[in-house]
């Protein structure tokens, strides 16, 4: 008999989703599950994963039946913009006039105006509200995210966001990955001298080095934002300096972001909606995993989604995120993202959930810790109520999560 602290029994479906790297194209439709499975947690890793009746080898300080339900590895948001300052809710009326949203950002607006109300805030404002952002993540079952800056557009304050995210990696049961995004948008102060605005935020590596406040650089490459030589000479000074690379890349424009990416190796590419055929083959070749934010087209109120049947097709790993944010994106929902992802990406519930687990993990450097349940791993669960796995993109709109279990311990009902 085996003395375990919490015991799953009758697991409808259990994905594992095991997998020794990130799913690249057609790998994407292959599902690692266990149908009537027993799961045991001790010292908040998994320590036994098996079918329907091993359950009388353990002794459970808590027993917890799943009634048949689904229950995958906690979900991995691997793009998110989570602190910030104030909220967009008067650009509505201009989404609904039919103003572009880079006309938005051009007249001081979007982006810009999230910068003001970030820079206002304190310290401990900020982690007060992107704490509240964060659990209701959590209550849809993400159990690990990336967070980035990116509304600071100075040194004080996009230090101030980064230092805030680190606060809450230490106390905030998501485990969060930062990225710094100081080359978000180019600040009013510096309208005409975006080149020494980008030498500005690269004077702030060392110190983000030294305080460990972020272990990626990401840039909105984008028409009226960064160019694409921009983008090149500013991500290749970070790479230097040690960071791993993400890019905003081929969201609205297409600009070649995407080769960008793939020239860089980058770890992600994010956005993609107007990637050439030449940038997905390059995405293949290089690795580099596209991470895909229907939310935010959807959002932007387009009609033209990220191609990602031929991203795998081509033998590109694709991730998904929602981009939770306060302007192109505003929930926090992911669940809906997987609707959308099925509906206007056409990725089939298999891919769906590669997306959001094995591949979400890598594409911010936590493949080997979450993303899957393996014994060994930290214990990242969620129960789900819901009787298959292909439930969850389809009925969308609602929460459906059951229980969230993080390092062994309900953190969520
Ligand atoms: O990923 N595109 C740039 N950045 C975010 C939006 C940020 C905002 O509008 O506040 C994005 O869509
Ligand atoms: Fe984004």
């Amino acid at each position: 008999m085996q003395h375990v602290d919490l015991l799953l029994t009758n697991i409808g479906q259990l994905l594992t989703m095991e997998s020794t790297g990130p799913k690249a194209g057609k790998e994407m439709q292959q599902l690692e599950m266990i149908e009537d499975a027993v799961l045991a947690i001790a010292n908040g890793k998994v320590a036994f994963i098996g079918e329907k009746g091993s359950e009388q080898h353990f002794k459970a300080k808590k027993t917890i039946d799943c009634q048949s339900k689904l229950v995958t590895p906690g979900l991995v948001d691997p793009h998110t913009h989570v602190v910030f300052g104030g909220s967009r809710e008067h650009e509505m009326a201009l989404k609904q006039q039919g103003v572009p949203y880079l006309d938005i950002l051009k007249q001081g607006g979007g982006i810009l105006s999230t910068v003001e109300k970030t820079r206002e805030a304190s310290e401990d404002q900020l982690v007060e509200k992107a704490r509240f952002h964060l659990d209701r993540m959590l209550s849809y079952g993400v159990t690990t995210a990336e967070v980035k800056s990116g509304y600071g557009l100075n040194g004080e304050t996009e230090l101030k966001q980064l230092r805030v995210a680190k606060k809450l990696r230490e106390s905030h049961p998501i485990d969060l990955v930062s990225t710094f995004l100081g080359a978000h948008a180019i600040p009013k102060e510096h309208k005409e001298t975006p080149q020494v605005f980008l030498e500005e935020m690269l004077t702030l590596l060392d110190q983000i080095k030294e305080e460990q406040l972020a272990e990626f650089v990401d840039i909105f490459t984008e028409t009226g934002v960064f160019t694409v030589e921009q983008s090149r000479s500013y991500l290749s000074a970070a790479q230097a300096k040690g960071f791993g690379l993400k890019i905003h890349a081929d969201e609205i424009d297409p600009l070649g972001g995407t080769e960008l990416a793939a020239d860089l190796k980058a770890i992600s590419a994010d956005h993609l909606v107007g990637a050439s055929d030449e940038g997905i083959k390059k995405l293949a070749q290089s690795g580099t995993i596209a991470v895909l934010l229907p939310g935010t087209t959807f959002y932007l109120g387009k009609d033209t989604f990220a191609r990602a049947r031929k991203m795998m097709e081509e033998g590109v790993t694709v991730a998904l995120a929602t981009d939770f944010n306060p302007g192109s994106c505003p929930t926090e929902n992911i669940q809906l993202i997987m609707t959308f992802a099925a509906l206007k990406l056409k990725m089939t519930p298999e891919e769906i959930w590669n997306a959001m687990t094995v591949n979400a993990a890598f594409a911010i450097g936590r493949g080997e810790k979450a993303g899957q349940l393996v014994v060994g791993r930290g214990a990242d669960v969620v129960i789900w109520d819901a009787p298959n796995y292909m439930y969850l993109p389809y009925h969308y709109g609602v929460n459906h999560v059951n229980t969230v279990i993080k390092n062994g311990c309900v953190v969520s009902k």
